[in-house]
């Protein structure tokens, strides 16, 4: 009682107490998770982003795509039936650095491959108003006339290899073809990253 009193009556103690049981609540709940296999084994058929979409990737991260949007689908009814399948581990193996985000100014895009057509993706960053009258998304026009050139995608495959992506010596070989000729512009990239989000998991909203 006395011991407890001491506690409860110094605030520099009840923090050092307070964050001793804090962790425990860490321990129990995260540690585990470093040992379980399914959360790092890929599901089957996922594959490394190809070339093409792992620029389109770095345009996202570039454009702060993820400032306003989060890649994470929460276990909750409510998400699932807006989103889709909500979003699992081993989705995320390869993705360095995640992207799975806080903030929601817009929607989650974890599910959104597959559900707009390439067209509409291109109307919607041309100009969102265009497609969704009220929305407050800034337009992205430039992404139309800049070119992806493609010259550091086989050192961004190598980096990525290094941290476990399975890119192979050939991926990495070929990396710069599909840029040649200046015909890939960062829509294109950015379009097939956002279209093929989440298309691992099937079951849709
Ligand atoms: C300032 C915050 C903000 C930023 C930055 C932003 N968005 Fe959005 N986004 C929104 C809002 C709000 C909506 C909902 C209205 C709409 O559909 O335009 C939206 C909607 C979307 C949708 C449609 C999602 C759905 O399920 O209907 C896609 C796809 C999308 N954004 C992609 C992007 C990409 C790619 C970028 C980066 C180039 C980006 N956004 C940057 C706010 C943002």
């Amino acid at each position: 009682m006395k011991n407890h009193d001491i506690v409860e009556k110094n605030i520099g103690w009840m923090i050092f107490f307070t964050i001793i049981a804090i962790s425990f609540g860490a321990l129990v709940e995260i540690v585990p998770q470093f040992f379980t296999k399914a959360n790092y084994t890929p599901l089957p058929g996922q594959k490394p982003l190809t070339a093409i979409e792992l620029e389109g990737r770095d345009i996202y991260i570039r454009e702060g795509c993820h400032v306003c949007h989060t890649q994470m689908v929460r276990p909750l009814r409510a998400e699932v039936e807006r989103y889709g399948h909500y979003s699992m581990a081993q989705e995320s193996v390869y993705e360095h650095p995640f992207l799975w985000g806080s903030k929601r100014t817009g929607p989650d895009l974890a599910r959104v491959g597959g559900r707009y057509s390439d067209e509409w993706q291109r109307a919607h960053l041309y100009n969102p108003r265009s497609v969704v009258p009220e929305s407050i998304m800034p337009a992205y026009p430039w992404l139309f006339d800049n070119v992806v050139t493609g010259n550091y995608t086989a050192r961004k495959m190598e980096a990525l290899r290094l941290v476990g992506v399975p890119y192979t010596d050939e991926d990495i070989a070929n990396a710069a073809e599909p840029f040649k000729g200046g015909k890939v512009k960062e829509i294109d990239a950015l379009v097939a990253y956002l279209q093929q989000l989440g298309t691992l998991v099937t079951q849709k909203r």
